[in-house]
């Protein structure tokens, strides 16, 4: 089905893997996608996920424009419906998503990676939102998400213009959150992860949900719920852990039973 998950550890790998149509995506390896995720949402023993592509060149580009080619709108419709429950699924994941994006991140691949927690891109990803050039807009959540994360300027100026960004710039406007070597990205992506891995569970994900609430809530709302979830934490085995390795001068240990 072209979607491949790996697991090392606590960390799952999730690859869109047809590089040689630079990991375009179809029905069948969005069905893939839905599927991997939601399979990995209820899976305890998975910490963090890293979303990439498969070969060197591509990330994912795009929307499959030889199947998009033949929609009636229709169509068209249920296609953006089921792209946006892979970003949704991906935005709203217990875990943390990662998004290693290793060469071109253009138009669904670009919103997909939009729709992770981190993103940490190679020297060599190129990011655009090509879509108006094939005469439509975003479909998979580009036009809600970018506007968040880089301001609704530079999101309307590549929105608009569909021109692409390469891997500096994509740090500079704060697209992305870090770029490294061609050849390192997937060691240092999975250092990061690892990191997050290695933290108390439950309070990653508490914390996920409440940054999630931070753009979708009024503050008043995300405040109160994260209050109350801050208070949820204590009295839990992996506060009393966390608290007493920090007091005992150890490192904790939130190893799963
Ligand atoms: N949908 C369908 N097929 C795609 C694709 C997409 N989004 N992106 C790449 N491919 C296919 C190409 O058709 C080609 O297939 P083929 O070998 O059977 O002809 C293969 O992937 C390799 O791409 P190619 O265009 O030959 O590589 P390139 O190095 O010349 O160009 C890109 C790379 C990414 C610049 C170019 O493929 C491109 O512009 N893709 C479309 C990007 C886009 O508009 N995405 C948004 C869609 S909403």
């Amino acid at each position: 089905m072209g979607v491949e998950v790996e697991r090392h550890g606590s960390v799952a790998v999730v690859t869109v893997d047809q590089p040689e149509k630079l990991n375009a995506l179809n029905t069948e390896r969005l069905d893939g996608l839905y599927t991997a995720f939601r399979a990995l949402d209820t899976d305890a023993e998975v910490r963090c996920v890293i979303l990439t592509g498969g070969g060197d060149r591509a990330f994912i580009a795009g929307a499959d424009i030889s199947q998009m080619a033949m929609m009636t709108s229709d169509g068209a419709l249920a296609f953006a419906r089921l792209g946006h429950a892979v970003a949704t699924k991906i935005e709203s994941l217990r875990q943390p998503v990662i998004a290693a994006v290793n060469g071109f991140a253009l138009g669904g691949g670009c919103e997909l990676a939009l729709a992770c927690d981190i993103r940490l891109a190679s020297e060599k990803a190129v990011f655009a939102q090509p879509e108006v050039g094939l005469g439509i807009p975003p479909g998979w959540g580009g036009t809600q998400r970018l506007p968040r994360l880089v301001g609704s300027g530079l999101a309307a100026d590549l929105i608009f213009s569909g021109r692409r960004i390469d891997a500096v710039e994509a740090l500079r406007i704060g697209l992305v959150n870090a770029v490294f070597p061609a050849d390192e990205l997937m060691e240092r992506t999975m250092a990061v992860a690892r990191q997050i891995a290695a933290n108390g569970p439950a309070a990653v994900q508490a914390s996920k949900r409440l940054i999630g609430m931070a753009l979708a809530a009024n503050p008043s709302t995300g405040l109160a719920t994260e209050a109350r979830l801050f208070a949820d934490g204590f009295g839990t085995d992996e506060q009393r852990e966390g608290m007493a390795a920090f007091l005992e001068k150890r490192k904790p240990s939130f190893a799963l039973d």
